[in-house]
């Protein structure tokens, strides 16, 4: 017997929606949003931000201002929700594919991330994604997952704790020893050498928080195929999902995992796996999924659902703050809006301006690579004598808001995104100037 999720809820008594046309709910939400505003100048992307100007925010990436289109979206969403709970959550959860919300997030996505709508997977973050991954690979004792010294706390726990239930083990090495100074050939090598037969797993990072480098994935993704018995490649994307311009099903990686409130403006909460139907079907899930209409089938028939995992059947299920997933369509329609190549280039453009301002700063030495192709909207570095809290504290004395790297060799950072501008960027360079040379 095959009846859909939809079919079910049609016969069930509980559910009336007699009185309402199809798609009524949804339409007065559009109807009530404001279209997309015009974003072609740089000051127009600022204006959308409703962030206190008395600062310059260079650590925006860390997480999101929600601009004025996701926070329309939201409010929008919130409303509906609040109106009429559930006859908005049935309409956009288990109606048609005309209502269907969460389809239309995964269509957006796609149209970004490039690929099909079959292949993305809605998460609350850059972690929950890593660790739906991790958790989800049929890891065995005596498998090894290869990783860098270089990545997120996010991604080491992840692989250590689907490490430690599996059995299997996990090994970190290092890329390089400058990591201003990038040479794809010999990062490719020294990934070759540490791969073993047992290398179930390769984990890397696009766009390092820790020195802002970029990794060539591609170029390591087709040297990782060329192998036999080629480990999977799993990416944590988060910090080149928005600010760099190659698209994520071009990369090579096998899962992709990025949270999307930090450069990709969409509402805090939410993230991303990409993932290709072959690899989705050597996951397990580990959240029961509320979008998979087979798993649901199934458990009527108290069954498991006979075919392979998809990237449907990933997504965690339980009910969440919706408002904020279904607003996410917003942020990435406004990235297409603004066009990904000029956002990238934007981004590209402000740090160079950082990274050509440093570079002239006696006793401070930069750790990102200076070139575009290796770096993305990131850059640490370091002044000589002066510790890195202390850099960051006298910087927000000047009102710029910097970071520190959350590694255990902490360094300070200055990220450049759409908020920017080259004055803002002048001036944080200026004053670091004046930090460096009164230490
Ligand atoms: C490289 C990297 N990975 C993962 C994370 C965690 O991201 P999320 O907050 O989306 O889980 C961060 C945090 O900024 C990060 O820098």
């Amino acid at each position: 017997m095959s009846l859909t999720r939809r079919e079910l809820l049609r016969a069930s008594p509980v559910v009336a929606f007699g009185a309402l046309s199809p798609g009524a709910l949804l339409a007065a939400v559009v109807e009530q949003s404001t279209p997309m505003p015009d974003l072609s100048d740089w000051g127009q992307v600022r204006a959308q931000f409703p962030l206190d100007w008395s600062y310059s925010h260079f650590a925006s990436f860390f997480l999101v201002s929600h601009p004025k289109p996701v926070s329309d979206a939201l409010d929008a969403y919130r409303r509906a929700l609040d109106h009429n709970p559930y006859l908005s959550l049935e309409r956009a959860m288990f109606s048609g594919p005309e209502d269907n919300l969460l389809l239309a997030v995964a269509t957006e996505v796609a149209d970004y991330t490039g690929g099909t709508v079959d292949e993305v997977c809605l998460t609350g973050s850059t972690t929950e994604s890593l660790a739906l991954v991790y958790q989800g690979l049929t890891l065995e004792p005596g498998d090894e997952v290869l990783t860098t010294t270089h990545d997120h706390y996010s991604h080491h726990e992840s692989i250590r704790l689907a490490a430690e239930k599996s059995g299997a083990s996990m090994r970190k090495i290092s890329l390089f020893e400058d990591s201003s100074r990038p040479d794809t050939a010999d990062m490719i090598r020294r990934l070759q050498a540490a791969i073993t037969p047992s290398t179930r797993v390769v984990g890397l990072t696009w766009v390092h928080s820790s020195s802002g480098i970029r990794l060539p994935i591609q170029e390591i993704s087709a040297a990782l195929k060329s192998r036999p018995n080629a480990p999977l490649l799993v990416v944590d994307g988060v910090h080149g999902l928005g600010s760099a311009e190659p698209k994520v099903a071009e990369l090579g990686a096998d899962f992709f995992c990025a949270g999307t409130h930090k450069w990709m403006f969409a509402p805090r909460g939410t993230g991303i796996i990409w993932a290709r139907e072959e690899s989705w079907a050597r996951l397990r899930p580990t959240v029961p999924s509320f979008t998979d209409e087979e798993a649901y089938v199934a458990w009527m028939q108290d069954a498991a659902p006979a075919t392979p995992t998809n990237a449907r059947r990933m997504m965690p299920g339980g009910f969440e703050a919706f408002e904020h997933r279904w607003a996410t369509a917003a942020a990435f329609a406004m990235h297409r809006k603004i066009g990904r190549e000029r956002v990238a280039a934007r981004i590209a453009e402000l740090n160079g301006q950082i990274k050509d301002g440093l570079a002239e700063i006696p006793r401070v030495r930069v750790h990102t690579p200076r070139s575009p192709e290796f770096s993305a909207g990131v850059v640490t570095f370091e002044v000589e004598g002066v510790p890195t809290r202390e850099v960051i504290s006298q910087l927000l004395e000047r009102r710029i808001v910097a970071s520190g790297s959350p590694y255990a060799n902490s360094q300070p950072r200055l990220a450049a995104s759409l908020v920017n501008t080259p004055e803002e960027v002048e001036a944080a360079v200026g004053a670091v100037r004046e930090i460096a040379g009164s230490a």
